[in-house]
């Protein structure tokens, strides 16, 4: 998917969501669990404007489960419930009804207080691209869902799915966008394959890998490459670029001269991240 960054697109999209939560009772943030923060807008609670809220950290299957656990209770402290879950195989997914309904708890006292009925819990997922919006909404769906977008052109009635008796989802996602300010943020997303690596360039992205990864995920990061010895300065590109050139080695990508190829090089290891060949791993860690 394409992202478009232009400031009309965003006060789009940020508007379409707020239409949208007249319509709700419960927002559903999707966050990819690897890079909660990088792949959060920051606008978000503003744009959500104080509507009772559920946060997933999703792809928790690709995540380093120990860092997951600790955004877990990082968005607790902040006030949120959040859990972890894995949209593609629905890992997590069933506890969604029961928590939305544990945010409602007053309200659906209230109303039964007052011999009222509840009617389901209406939500709305909001994420940025490629989180898995609608990986979830087909999960919770149980069934394949259309892609309508949010296109122009396309002018369509609301539809809503019902999950089990007690839970309604708008059939579209709010799109969010992320934000760069922060270059590591753009990095992190780019390692990811959330947005499109010509955004950066990809040495710098594979750069940012490297670093993070030898750091903190030496062992299989050693082990799938064939390196033998870490840096030990991970603050000396120096050091970093000499990991690129073995793993480039390792897989092949040299130019005439036997230099190392480090575009190509970049390209085969971050190919291979994304393939989930380095087993699971986080980017980033609330402490
Ligand atoms: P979006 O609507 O938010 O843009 O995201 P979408 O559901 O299209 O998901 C983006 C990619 O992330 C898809 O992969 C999807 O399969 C994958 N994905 C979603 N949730 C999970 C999860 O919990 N775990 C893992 N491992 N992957 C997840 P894709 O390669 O773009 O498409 P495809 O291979 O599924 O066809």
């Amino acid at each position: 998917m394409t992202i478009q960054w232009f400031p009309g697109h965003m006060t789009r999209a940020r508007r379409q969501i707020q239409e949208k939560l007249k319509l709700i009772d419960v927002a559903i943030e999707l966050l990819d669990a690897r890079l909660p923060l990088s792949s959060r807008n920051p606008m978000v609670d503003e744009i959500l404007q104080g509507k009772p809220r559920l946060i997933l950290l999703n792809k928790a299957d690709l995540a380093d489960p120990a860092v997951t656990r600790e955004w877990i209770d990082y968005f607790k402290q902040e006030g949120f419930s959040a859990i972890a879950v894995d949209a593609s195989s629905g890992q997590g997914v069933k506890e969604i009804p029961a928590l939305a309904k544990e945010l409602l708890k007053d309200k659906i006292e209230k109303q039964l207080a007052k011999g009222m009925n509840p009617r389901a819990i209406r939500a709305l997922i909001v994420g940025i691209p490629n989180v898995g919006k609608s990986t979830l909404i087909n999960r919770m769906a149980g069934r394949s869902i259309a892609a309508t977008g949010d296109r122009p052109g396309i002018t369509k009635g609301q539809q809503w799915i019902k999950v089990g008796t007690e839970m309604e989802l708008l059939d579209t996602p709010g799109i969010l966008w992320p934000k760069f300010e922060d270059q590591n943020v753009g990095y992190r997303l780019a390692v990811t394959g959330a947005i499109r690596e010509e955004i950066l360039n990809i040495e710098d992205i594979a750069f940012f890998a490297v670093k993070y990864l030898t750091q903190y995920y030496w062992e299989p990061f050693a082990e799938r490459f064939g390196l033998e010895e870490a840096p030990e300065d991970f603050e000396n590109p120096d050091e970093i670029v000499a990991v690129m050139e073995a793993v480039g080695r390792k897989r092949g990508c040299l130019m005439s001269g036997g230099r190392v190829d480090l575009e190509k090089a970049s390209s085969v290891l971050l190919r291979e991240l994304r393939a989930g060949k380095l087993g699971r791993y986080s980017l980033e860690a609330p402490y």
